[in-house]
């Protein structure tokens, strides 16, 4: 290894190559997965996606996951959600020409999802694996899981029609392939109780996937709700109680890698439910902790050309967060990424409320421009916008978004109002 080489692996490993499937991408920092609901109503990328996943590009994280695309178009989550269906080939094929023009070297995969209970009932069918209080929905039969199985491998053969390196088949956050795996579906049905009955979705989409996309290149892998934090949610030691017990997690994770996956993106929590645990929470840094738990132990049960990918780092920032009982200058982003990456608790680190603070991270931190980075203030006005079911992106740093949240929190202030006088 060259000198300056070994320089930066000391200091700066985040900035260090690696491999993740058959790609070698310049540095391990990825952008997580974020909805940002400015899809049109045909589920197509609108000229403000095409915005942000360029300038994504231009940045030059390592790896890219588009947001979570629903397979189907009847239970969506968000009005203006992404859809990988047959429709969408030509703007989707458009978007990813467009990211690869702006720059070839990132890994792009695209996120897969279906809503399963998380559809909103405001516009969409709520469905459901079995009723989960609060949620419930109509339940869903074995033939129409078995059908959404194919949209899946149907969307995930079109993300590499598309050009696209390859898919994240979505495991976390409460959603319909997180809602299967729960302990809580004890459901005695194809898709329940029994511990293969509940990985069968999630298993033979991996198999499928190896047999009839046959390219070596093509790099599957999965997002992972480690812990619900809910009683019998992923993670939990049972369907009644919230205890958690890594034993089917890291099951689960062994077995994708056994089907090919290439990469784990460790996550925690459900944002409908447990959101602190997804996204840490400045006051409460402290989850951060077991976040880089749950990285080092996925590392320690998979193997090493599988890629393990950490998440929730963004409150981190400059050091300037609520994370107790360790000095300022450990209590940055750069210091916890390189720091995880150097003790191999995990390979690479995924952003998230960060990538909409400053896209171009990864650039401003090769080219020495480390001064220039707007850190993420986890104000948390982006999850504002999504819960409002409007576009997305950072209030903080981007006038557009500053003037337009104004404006939904005068209309929410009008409503309140008209709502005390009836
Ligand atoms: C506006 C917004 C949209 C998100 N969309 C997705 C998504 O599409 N898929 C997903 O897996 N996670 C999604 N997340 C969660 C993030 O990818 C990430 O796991 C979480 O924010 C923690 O990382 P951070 O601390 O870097 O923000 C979203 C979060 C926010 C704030």
């Amino acid at each position: 290894m060259k000198e300056k080489d070994q320089e930066m692996e000391q200091k700066m490993p985040l900035l260090t190559g690696i491999q993740v499937g058959r790609k070698s991408l310049p540095n391990r920092i990825a952008i997580n997965a974020m909805e940002c609901c400015d899809a049109d109503t045909g589920g197509n990328p609108t000229h403000t996606a095409f915005r942000r996943y360029e300038r994504l590009a231009r940045g030059n994280a390592g790896m890219i996951v588009v947001e979570a695309l629903s397979v189907v178009d009847e239970n969506l989550g968000r009005q203006h959600q992404l859809t990988a269906l047959p429709q969408n080939q030509k703007g989707l094929t458009d978007l990813v020409s467009a990211m690869r023009r702006a720059n070839p070297k990132p890994l792009i995969v695209w996120q897969l999802t279906h809503n399963g209970e998380l559809a909103n009932p405001e516009f969409s069918e709520r469905v459901c694996v079995k009723p989960f209080p609060g949620y419930e929905g109509r339940l869903l039969t074995e033939e129409e899981v078995d059908g959404i199985l194919d949209k899946f491998v149907t969307a995930a053969k079109m993300a590499h029609d598309c050009g696209a390196d390859g898919v994240d088949l979505k495991l976390c956050h409460g959603y319909l392939g997180s809602q299967l795996l729960r302990p809580f579906n004890d459901r005695k049905w194809k898709y329940g109780g029994s511990w293969a009955n509940r990985t069968r979705f999630a298993y033979e989409f991996y198999e499928r996937i190896a047999k009839e996309v046959k390219d070596p290149d093509f790099c599957v892998g999965s997002k992972v709700t480690v812990w619900e934090g809910l009683p019998g949610g992923q993670g939990s030691a049972g369907p009644d109680t919230p205890l958690l017990d890594l034993s089917e997690p890291l099951e689960l994770v062994k077995g994708l890698e056994a089907r090919g996956a290439k990469f784990i993106i460790q996550s925690a929590g459900n944002p409908s439910l447990t959101l602190p645990l997804v996204q840490t929470d400045k006051r409460a840094a402290e989850y951060g902790y077991l976040h880089f738990w749950f990285q080092k132990e996925l590392r320690k049960a998979l193997k090493p050309q599988t890629a393990v990918i950490g998440s929730a780092y963004s409150i981190y920032r400059d050091g300037k967060n609520a994370f107790r009982g360790v000095k300022r200058e450990e209590a940055s982003f750069l210091y916890w990424a390189n720091k995880n990456i150097r003790e191999g608790v995990c390979d690479m680190v995924a952003i998230g409320r960060q990538s909409l603070a400053d896209p171009l991270l990864a650039a401003k931190l090769e080219g020495g421009r480390e001064a220039e980075i707007d850190w993420c203030t986890a104000c948390d006005n982006c999850i504002e916008f999504l819960i409002r079911q409007k576009p997305v992106g950072c209030s903080t740093y981007e006038r557009e978004y500053t003037l337009e949240l104004k404006e939904i929190r005068k209309a929410q202030g009008r409503l309140a109002e008209s709502e005390k006088h009836t």
